[in-house]
């Protein structure tokens, strides 16, 4: 069934994709797809808040700084100059929709909110909504999109794919309704926001993480990705085998939490000298190397000494969820390990959101400006979704003429792919990518990894052309060639570098090192 067709079409509805929508809907229909789990994405669930430079005490240069000293060398300067310069003014447009800021009780203070510090900032910085800061921002964002008479909110469709003409441009995208029925949007123009790829390992800090669907979308129309080996596992996420994924935010040891190993010893001023704030790759290594070394499942995040008053006014969500899951954090001290976090990598991008596909756009997690390098800064993300998805609405609000070029042929098959292979081989996926491409990769389990995951696919490919429409396929069959990509990636950087950690290749080895680029064709047998 084809749709009307529609003139900017944004593909994911977090912070991203809700703030390009607002943008563009001034001066052009919108029409924003936003499956339900959207609302449980990745957005919803940032705890710790937007990094920005509000202080009086701060600069444009110290919050560039560390930004390029996270990055580990491989960061964008002009991307992160530019992301650094729209935050004043993106905090003030979320102000003015009403983003319930924790406001600072201190009357001396220098900034009206109460800012935080997270690792790797050298400065209080990051304005937040208690420490549940996504779900305020999505919240507001979601009532005024939901008010707006340009904006078409459509909850049935998943995106399965992109369509292409024969001149190459990206023509809308091919969806699934509730009733797996196939629904062709076609749209002048089109954008994903569809979040990063955490999916791809087996333990995350969200409940319902993206695989890297809109990356791989991109990718099938030609799109060059980048930086796929940097993958961001936050340091510390409960420890909970029983329960769901939590993350407790970096903001804790922003305001003092302190990391243990298991018999109460404090690891981290031996590891570093920035202690519990140094970047996120450092604190996660050190983690990782405590739990191998201790032989443990989990080290402790202490917050005790900080008093129950403080820990209820800062961490009001983090403390019930605690209790609820039987944990006192006042009382005792939290269990954490690290779990896949952030996609430092995705579909490159100019700084209007533009890829190298002409008519496609991708903005927050799934694209790749050249900002976090080879290690984000915490909370740089959300304000990454704010300054790129403002600048792409800005470059939409004009319309270029349509394409006519016509539309390549699909056609769907109608043989079903059952449910439980499906599950079986995303299984499979997410086992080969925590045990061989985590936190620590080595040469010998890459190269296991690259072929375990060619072998899943060669069980797939031969049955793509005819099988049913289906999303949990697409959705694997994207995931997997995504994790085939990030191997490769991570076999071609012969050094350890930020997220990347081979003990196999020198410590900034490479005395050049660029950002990786690939694209789908570079696997040898797509
Ligand atoms: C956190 O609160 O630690 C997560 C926010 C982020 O990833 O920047």
């Amino acid at each position: 069934m084809r749709d009307i067709e529609h003139e900017v079409l944004i593909i994911g509805g977090g912070v991203a994709g809700l703030v390009l929508a607002l943008e563009v809907a001034e001066r052009r229909p919108v029409t924003l797809l936003q499956p339900e789990r959207d609302g449980q994405g990745a957005s919803r669930w940032a705890q710790g808040g937007i990094a920005a430079v509000l202080s009086p005490d701060d600069d444009i240069e110290a919050h560039v700084a560390d930004t390029l000293v996270a990055g580990d060398g491989l960061c964008d300067e002009a991307a992160v100059r530019f992301t650094v310069e729209q935050g004043p003014a993106a905090i003030a447009w979320l102000l003015s929709l009403g983003v319930p800021f924790t406001p600072d009780p201190d009357p001396a203070a220098g900034y009206p909110y109460h800012l935080t510090r997270e690792g790797g900032h050298g400065a209080r910085r990051i304005i937040h909504a208690d420490d549940a800061t996504g779900r305020a921002v999505v919240e507001t964002l979601r009532r005024h999109v939901a008010d707006h008479p340009a904006i078409r909110l459509r909850h049935d469709l998943t995106a399965i794919g992109l369509i292409a003409d024969t001149a190459g441009q990206c023509r809308g995208a091919r969806c699934l309704d509730e009733h797996g029925r196939v629904v062709e949007l076609l749209a002048a123009d089109t954008v994903l926001a569809t979040g990063g790829a955490s999916g791809l390992f087996r333990h995350t800090t969200s409940p319902d993480p993206a695989c890297g669907e809109g990356m791989l979308m991109a990718a099938e129309l030609g799109a060059e990705l980048m930086n796929l080996e940097f993958q961001q596992f936050h340091p510390t996420c409960l420890y909970d085998p029983e329960g769901p994924p939590f993350l407790i935010s970096e903001a804790v040891r922003g305001e003092g939490g302190r990391l243990l190993d298991l018999e109460g010893r404090r690891f981290m001023p031996e590891v570093d000298p920035r202690a519990e704030l140094a970047p996120r790759d450092v604190v996660a290594r050190a983690i990782d190397a405590e739990m191998q070394r201790g032989g443990g499942d989990h080290v402790w995040l202490d917050v005790r000494h900080l008093g129950e008053a403080r820990i209820r006014h800062h961490f009001p969500t983090i403390h019930a969820h605690c209790l609820a899951r039987g944990l006192d954090i006042a009382a005792a001290p939290i269990p954490v390990v690290p779990a896949a976090h952030y996609s430092c990598g995705g579909v490159a991008t100019d700084l209007e959101g533009a890829t190298t596909v002409p008519r496609l756009y991708a903005i927050g997690e799934v694209a790749g400006t050249g900002l976090h390098g080879a290690n984000r800064m915490a909370s740089n993300s959300l304000l990454e979704c704010l300054a790129f998805a403002r600048s792409c609405g800005r470059r939409l609000r004009h319309p270029r003429p349509a394409s006519r070029a016509p539309l390549t042929p699909w056609q769907p098959g109608r043989t079903p792919i059952p449910r439980e292979e499906i599950a079986e081989i995303r299984k499979a996926l997410r086992e080969e990518m925590s045990a061989r491409v985590g936190i620590v990769r080595h040469d010998a389990g890459l190269a296991t990894a690259a072929r375990r995951l060619a072998e899943l696919a060669e069980r797939l490919a031969p049955r793509l052309d005819a099988a049913a429409p289906d999303a949990a396929l697409a959705s694997l069959w994207h995931a997997l060639r995504l994790a085939r990509l990030t191997v490769a990636c991570a076999r071609a950087r012969r050094e350890s570098r930020g997220l990347h950690f081979n003990p196999d290749c020198p410590v900034h080895g490479d005395p050049d090192p660029r950002p990786s680029r690939i694209r789908l064709a570079d696997l040898d047998d797509d």
